[in-house]
């Protein structure tokens, strides 16, 4: 048996070498694609605890090591060194840009911001406390019924303009969403503004006065969208290319996306995380909250807490709350005791034996959140915030999808527990 392949017997002895793939880093795999074809059997693994989806290119995490690495560069030295438009640009193209190669693209998404015009209209039927998740996901998938006369997937400059549109659009679908919210007027792009400095002007400035936007909440909103940026196979992405696989319209594909990171289990824990920290209310509360998310019994979990992968910490994590002490102090907001709040959360539970058994850390959803609302952003944006900075990840996954030469369908199987074949009763025999 060579080094590269495990070997399969079934129980009645019957022997199959599977090859092994070895990547840059990271676990090897099996390869099972022939397994079913020759010995008639599925692998199984719900919610693909130990399965790999794919062959990528873009990022790598390591869950022991707390690493993440976009397209090889450490996220800890692009959150030090880069900035979000930068980040995009490395993740949908594959490297760092030259400053011409920069110049143009930010260029390319400044002017790319408006939205066909008749796109406002839906905003005109939504009730004004719809969900901005919901809005958004419903405007985004009409994205494809504005532009569905550039989207031959395999026309290369089609798929830049894609990845334009969707980079460009969607802050300003977000915020006119936000407007809806709120009652007021919709803000037109500023094609001067930087891409986090458009977002504060389109959800903060209004007509009748000047909005001056202060750096440092660009600066944070800018960094929270380079850690949001990408994160290999996760629940959304795997949804972009799994709807895309069938050749879907990619806006469509990104819709569902979008759909697939709303659940509290994925990118809606910053705004559960909020609304846990608000119910918690008070440092002598926290002990009582702990025991109750341990509680088999009772479905609470302290939301912002574990991961899939990461199993000592998410360096993310790490980033935002040091950028929230940054934040709250410049901004000498009155947020300061839910931040307290949450850090004294953080060291009972990672004092407490179950979380140190179950390896459950903060996650990025734990603090962006205190960020998000430092900022003066509703807590019914905080998915929103996060569908901004994944949007260019997903965007690149739709496009390394669709450009292998040997891609197909994703069509999982299963394992059927259902009823043996049976004969149809009439009504009068049941
Ligand atoms: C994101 O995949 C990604 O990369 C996602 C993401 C990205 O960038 O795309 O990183 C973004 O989605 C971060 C996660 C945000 N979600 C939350 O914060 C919600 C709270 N966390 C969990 O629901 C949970 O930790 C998950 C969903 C994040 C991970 O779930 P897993 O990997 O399926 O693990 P699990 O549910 O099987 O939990 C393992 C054990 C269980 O106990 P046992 O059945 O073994 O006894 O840990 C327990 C769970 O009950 N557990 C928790 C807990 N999370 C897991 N117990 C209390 N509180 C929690 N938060």
């Amino acid at each position: 048996m060579s080094q590269d392949t495990y070997r399969l017997i079934n129980p009645a002895g019957d022997e199959m070498e599977l090859p092994v793939r070895k990547g840059t880093v990271g676990p090897d795999v099996i390869d099972v694609a022939k397994l079913y074809k020759t010995k008639g059997v599925f692998t199984y693994d719900p919610g693909f605890v130990s399965t790999g989806s794919c062959e990528s290119d873009i990022t790598f995490i390591d869950g022991e090591k707390g690493v993440l690495m976009y397209r090889g560069y450490p996220v800890e030295q692009l959150a030090a060194h880069s900035n979000f438009i930068e980040v995009s640009y490395l993740l949908l193209h594959g490297d760092l840009p030259t400053s011409a190669e920069l110049e143009s693209f930010d260029d390319t998404i400044r002017t790319h911001t408006m939205l066909n015009e008749g796109m406002l209209n839906f905003f005109k039927g939504f009730r004004y406390d719809a969900h901005p998740m919901a809005m958004l996901s419903a405007v985004v998938g009409s994205m494809s019924a504005y532009y569905h006369d550039e989207m031959d997937s395999s026309n290369p400059d089609h798929r830049d303009i894609f990845a334009h549109r969707i980079l460009a659009k969607l802050p300003t679908i977000a915020a006119a969403a936000h407007k809806l919210n709120i009652g007021q007027p919709f803000m037109y792009p500023r094609n001067d503004l930087s891409y986090a400095e458009n977002l504060l002007h389109m959800l903060f400035a209004v007509p009748a006065e000047p909005y001056e936007i202060d750096p440092i909440a660009a600066e944070a909103l800018d960094l929270l969208f380079i850690l949001h940026a990408d994160h290999e196979q996760n629940c959304s992405t795997s949804t972009v290319r799994m709807a895309g696989s069938s050749g879907a319209n990619p806006y469509s594909a990104i819709a569902a996306g979008i759909s697939a990171l709303w659940g509290p289990a994925h990118g809606g824990a910053n705004e559960a995380v909020l609304t846990m920290l608000k119910e918690i209310g008070d440092v002598s509360q926290i002990g009582k909250y702990v025991e109750k998310a341990k509680d088999k019994n009772d479905p609470f979990r302290l939301m912002g807490f574990g991961h899939r992968v990461y199993k000592n910490f998410d360096p993310r994590a790490t980033i935002i709350r040091d950028m929230c002490h940054k934040v709250l102090a410049k901004l000498d907001r009155k947020d300061t005791p839910l931040f307290d709040l949450a850090q004294e959360l953080e060291q009972v539970a990672l004092k407490d034996d179950y979380f140190i058994e179950k390896n459950l850390y903060p996650n990025v959803d734990f603090y962006s959140g205190i960020i998000y609302k430092a900022l003066g952003i509703p807590t019914s944006m905080f998915t929103v915030m996060f569908a901004l900075g994944r949007s260019v990840g997903w965007t690149a996954h739709w496009r390394e999808m669709i450009s292998d030469p040997a891609g197909k369908i994703a069509r999982p199987r299963q394992l059927y527990v259902g009823a043996p074949q049976r004969d149809y009763k009439q009504i009068e025999e049941r």
